[in-house]
């Protein structure tokens, strides 16, 4: 009797690591291509929101190119203060002058992936999706460290 029980806990514990395993792997890991392959098909970036205080086609400043507009996941969204929750992806799309897609930046929030710099993963790629650059990139967080209190975030305000 006492055997079964504990074998039906076994099964019980067993089915639900799973389950928990299966909804992290719902998030793609620290990688150029399977961040792409999520805000491109799995999770169309396009279809997300903006910051509440930051919609739509905005004018920005240098280096991200003349305009902008900011994505963000609902994680993002959902976050009310600093820092944000693990999970929240924000991408950010960089027109020229004549407003056509020059490049495309994603931050993303990776837990223990980086805690020194806020855990961000830096993404630059094409319009077309090719991965240019990624990872623990020096050049993207010396900027965005001027707002560590903002979560590196500089488009939007926490409270
Ligand atoms: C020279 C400073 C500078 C560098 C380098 C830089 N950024 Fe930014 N970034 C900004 C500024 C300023 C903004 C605010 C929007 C604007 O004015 O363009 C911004 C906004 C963003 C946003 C929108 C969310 C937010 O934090 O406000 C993303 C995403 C982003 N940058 C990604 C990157 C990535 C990825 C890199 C490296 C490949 C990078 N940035 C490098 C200055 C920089």
């Amino acid at each position: 009797m006492q055997k079964k029980l504990i074998l039906g806990c076994l099964v019980v514990a067993m089915t639900m690591s799973v389950a928990c395993f299966t909804v992290a792997e719902d998030m793609p890991g620290p990688d150029g291509e399977a961040l792409w392959n999520h805000i491109s098909k799995v999770s169309p970036y396009t279809e997300w929101g903006y910051w509440d205080d930051h919609k739509g086609m905005i004018e920005g400043r240098a280096p991200h190119g003349k305009y902008h507009k900011v994505f963000v996941n609902k994680k993002g969204i959902d976050s009310v203060s600093a820092p944000v929750q693990y999970g929240t992806i924000q991408v950010k799309e960089n027109y020229g002058k004549k407003k056509d897609l020059k490049a495309i930046t994603v931050m993303y929030k990776v837990k223990d992936y980086n805690p020194k710099s806020g855990d961000w993963f830096w993404a630059k790629y094409s319009p077309a999706g090719k991965v240019l650059k990624a990872g623990k990139l020096k050049g993207c967080i010396g900027c965005h460290s001027t707002r560590v209190a903002n979560d590196f975030v500089l488009v939007h305000e926490f409270k």
